[in-house]
């Protein structure tokens, strides 16, 4: 199993009979997915994804990424929701927070914002240095991630020219439509495709992780061979076999009982952008038509020298699902200290991973009696397989949850309401009648 649930120490929280009695549920929801008949059908290209990807593109992907990793110092990687979070999630999980300082080539994502300041700093870190880019966009003109095209279109054209800058510039996008498309075939760009059945925050397993991923030296095989396994295990309708299942029902059981906010915990700094990817994922998936739960994320120990007194003493709303690495390759031994000015010797003579596994075990201890309950998901380690399996349990569980919560979780008809608003206050053509109404309630309050 390369995620095993322990829930231990959910037995004053949830009981048995519980699970027993949102299992048809669950089934119900297996069903609806699997026959293709549930809410939001037409974006299930994911569901097999690990298996039925396209391997000619893929190593295409791998091909792209070797010229990138041998021509450039820099990549920057252009796209937002969807089209951005998996694949620097990955990318951080795998190489590390510092993952520009200590590897090759640097990569920074941009066209995920709309701060000036941000801009300018990524732009300055291409003075002298070679570089590609790559942008993802499905739609082709969400205006953030188009805006920075734009700028770095033509600052790549004027350092390499038009030809150069067909050699550094890769577009990841839809097979046929959109502006993007059409831009990138007039330019002569490279192009990968983004699946039409494929929505935008279960698409890292597509171009739009994979290449940016292979960028960064990972191993793509790894990661779809540890989804593929995910796909294989969590294909049982029956939870008391799947373990991707019996999370569903103890995080949908915890909502019913009124906690409704889902923290999620590592203790590894390296996955903070994996709770960003998480936090997509659920927020779009499931946040609609006044239901779901709101997901959260904290990184331990560090988070528990700020949230950790709320977790344990505040309101009652917050349940944790955390995510815990029982191995690690990238150990630390403490030393012993003579002096022992510091009164650490207690800690002497063992890896820092076995005082991690202290705190978590502590921490656990004392949130569980403080009322919070916790789910914790085991994978054995931190790799490129156990993450591909963590990234495709994750997605099964939300498609799953959603079902059982009765919404469409492919969908995000919430995201255009802001959208449709700045559009109007920028003068876009077309939203006239808006930005009068607009202003009037600006100019109001
Ligand atoms: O999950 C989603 O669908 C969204 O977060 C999109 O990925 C995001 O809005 C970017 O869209 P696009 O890829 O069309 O630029």
């Amino acid at each position: 199993m390369a995620v095993k649930i322990n829930s231990s120490l959910l037995k004053g929280f949830i009981k048995d009979h519980e699970l027993e009695q949102i299992a048809p549920a669950c089934e119900l929801a297996h069903n609806a997915l699997h026959s293709g008949k549930g809410a939001g059908s037409d974006f299930l290209g994911w569901l097999e994804l690990p298996e039925n990807y396209d391997k000619d593109e893929f190593k295409r992907i791998k091909s792209a990424a070797e010229k990138i990793r041998g021509n450039s110092e820099v990549v920057i990687v252009l796209g937002i929701g969807g089209s951005y979070l998996g694949a620097r999630a990955v990318i951080e999980a795998l190489k590390g927070t510092l993952y520009n300082s200590v590897s090759k080539p640097e990569i920074y994502f941009a066209g995920n914002s709309l701060s000036p300041a941000y801009m300018n700093q990524v732009l300055s870190v291409l003075e002298n240095k070679d570089f590609s880019v790559i942008v993802v966009s499905k739609s082709g003109t969400t205006t953030e991630t188009a805006l920075a095209f734009r700028v770095f279109k033509q600052i790549i054209e004027k350092r390499y020219g038009e030809a150069g800058a067909r050699e550094r510039v890769f577009a990841v996008t839809d097979k046929a439509r959109g502006t993007l498309k059409e831009l990138a075939d007039k330019k002569g760009y490279e192009t990968f495709v983004i699946p039409d059945d494929v929505g935008g925050r279960y698409s890292v397993l597509t171009a739009v992780g994979l290449l940016p991923i292979a960028v960064a030296g990972c191993d793509i095989d790894a990661l779809m061979a540890g989804a593929r396994a995910a796909m294989t295990d969590a294909n049982q309708p029956d939870l008391n076999k799947n373990e991707c299942y019996k999370y569903v029902a103890l995080r949908n059981l915890l909502l019913r009982k009124g906690f409704s906010v889902e923290l999620l915990v590592a203790y590894e700094n390296s996955f903070m952008m994996m709770n960003e990817w998480f936090k997509q994922l659920f927020g779009e998936s499931e946040g609609k038509d006044g239901k779901g739960l709101f997901p959260a994320s904290a990184t331990f120990s560090t988070d528990l020298h700020s949230l950790g007194q709320y977790i344990q003493d505040g309101s009652n709303i917050i349940f944790e699902t955390v995510v815990w690495y029982k191995d690690t390759d990238s150990d630390f031994f403490l030393d012993d200290d003579p002096d022992n000015i510091d009164g650490l010797n207690f800690l002497s003579g063992q890896n820092m991973s076995k005082v991690c596994e202290k705190a978590f075990q502590g921490t656990l201890l004392a949130h569980t009696e403080g009322k919070t309950p916790n789910i914790i998901l085991e994978q054995p380690k931190l790799d490129e397989y156990e993450l591909g399996y963590l990234i495709y349990f994750f997605e099964k569980a939300c498609a799953i949850s959603g079902y059982i919560l009765g919404v469409n979780p492919f969908d995000q008809p919430g995201v255009e309401s802001y959208k449709k608003n700045m559009f109007a206050l920028l003068g876009k053509s077309g939203y006239e009648k808006e930005k009068k109404e607009l202003l009037a309630k600006l100019n109001k309050s």
